[in-house]
């Protein structure tokens, strides 16, 4: 058989580094041992019932058989403004400022496409959620990373920029509440960050996908929510985590209308729009009764709390994450991320996610994901402390 080659652009693809995990995972389950998968970013709960009657009555109307509208359905626009309106104050123009996205994922590498030329720059978060980078290699641009650091409350630190970089950069990437370090963004920190876009002429793309998951009361802020954000920037939201709808693979990007222009005509090449009983369904999410939401964040913040307490019983001492469903937990001295993921993985049979797979910043950590059960999350933090690491 002939060997076709890839394209230059696959080539450049950046090498998926979970991917030996998942075999690792595999072997080991195959073998029959109860794995606990901790490693991954998939929710573990259902979509709401209601969400998915809505898709069961959609599903009979002979009018969404047909090709959907390019840019998406004018009501799942229209919801999408409301639902900011709603929830974050902000005002949105349905018909300018909206991109209907198969999943945050697709805009999120689809935007360096849309903006950036080869040799251009990109700041990036490090550690940070591997699908911006497969975005900036297919545009052959270049990478600036900005290290986020415990001490910086896993923020990025503008002053420590070279001037050069910033005034090169045409696009960053921000994240919080952030995977996967868990941390959350204040106000403080937006502002300053449109203060500097708008000095250095930067689009800032704010992947808003962890928004409705935040404990101890804090509301995660949207990056929106800062005077003059619209204008320097897009938020990229998607349904997979806050309605338990990572299969239906629907997100949306609001803000800089030049930007979502942009992302729609690419979108106009790529595809046709999602399924349009998939948008009817999406804007029932939006617009409809937001009870499933608190239950959930509730879910994740009991979880939380049970799972970092047994950590502490067990002696490894952690902070509680403030957003998101990851914990990023220090590894013990003595281990670099991979050994330490390698050692629960071979002798806990507990997945966990080595730091350095997101960044080299990431060295040090482990992220672990709260999308089981609590009595699994306990015997999973059991099974680590037998191994009698910490004491
Ligand atoms: C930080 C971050 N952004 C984006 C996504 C992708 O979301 P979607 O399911 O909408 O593609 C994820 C999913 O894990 C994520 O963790």
């Amino acid at each position: 058989m002939y060997h076709f080659e890839q394209s230059k652009l696959l080539q450049r693809l950046p090498e998926q580094f979970f991917a030996s995990l998942v075999q690792k995972v595999q072997r080991l389950a195959s073998q029959g041992h109860d794995i606990i998968n901790l490693g991954q970013g998939n929710p573990d709960l259902p979509t709401p019932k209601h969400i998915i009657e809505e898709l069961k009555i959609a599903a009979d109307n002979p009018n969404y058989h047909k090709y959907s509208p390019f840019r998406g359905q004018q009501f799942l626009k229209e919801a999408i403004a409301e639902f900011y309106m709603r929830e974050y104050h902000v005002e949105i123009d349905p018909n300018k400022e909206v991109a209907i996205l198969f999943g945050a994922k697709t805009g999120l590498v689809e935007i360096s496409q849309c903006l950036l030329n080869p040799g251009d720059l990109a700041l990036l978060p490090d550690p940070g959620y591997p699908d911006y980078m497969s975005g900036i290699a297919m545009a052959n641009a270049d990478i600036a990373l900005m290290p986020l650091k415990k001490e910086n409350g896993f923020l990025p630190n503008y002053s420590a920029i070279e001037k050069d970089t910033l005034d090169r950069a045409k696009l960053m990437f921000l994240n919080y509440p952030n995977n996967p370090t868990a941390a959350i963004a204040t106000k403080d920190f937006f502002d300053e960050t449109v203060m500097l876009a708008n000095a250095h002429n930067i689009c800032v793309v704010h992947d808003f996908a962890y928004g409705a998951i935040g404990f101890d009361g804090n509301r995660p802020q949207s990056f929106l929510q800062s005077e003059g954000a619209k204008d320097i920037g897009v938020e990229m939201y998607t349904l997979s985590k806050t309605y338990n709808m990572a299969g239906w693979r629907v997100g949306f990007a609001v803000g800089n209308q030049s930007v979502i222009e942009s992302i729609n005509l690419i979108q106009d090449h790529l595809y046709v729009s999602l399924f349009s009983g998939i948008q009817q369904a999406a804007a029932k999410a939006l617009l409809g009764s937001q009870e499933s939401v608190s239950e959930l964040v509730h879910i994740y913040e009991a979880r939380r709390d049970k799972f970092i307490e047994k950590l502490h019983d067990i002696g490894w001492k952690v902070e509680a994450p403030k957003g998101t469903f990851f914990a990023w937990l220090p590894v013990p001295e003595g281990y670099t991320s991979e050994q330490f993921a390698d050692l629960l993985l071979e002798k806990a049979h507990v997945v966990v996610a080595p730091g350095n797979g997101f960044g080299e910043s990431g060295e040090g950590y482990v992220r672990l994901g709260l999308l089981d059960h609590e009595d699994r999350l306990i015997e999973a933090a059991e099974r680590i402390g037998s191994l009698k690491i910490f004491r």
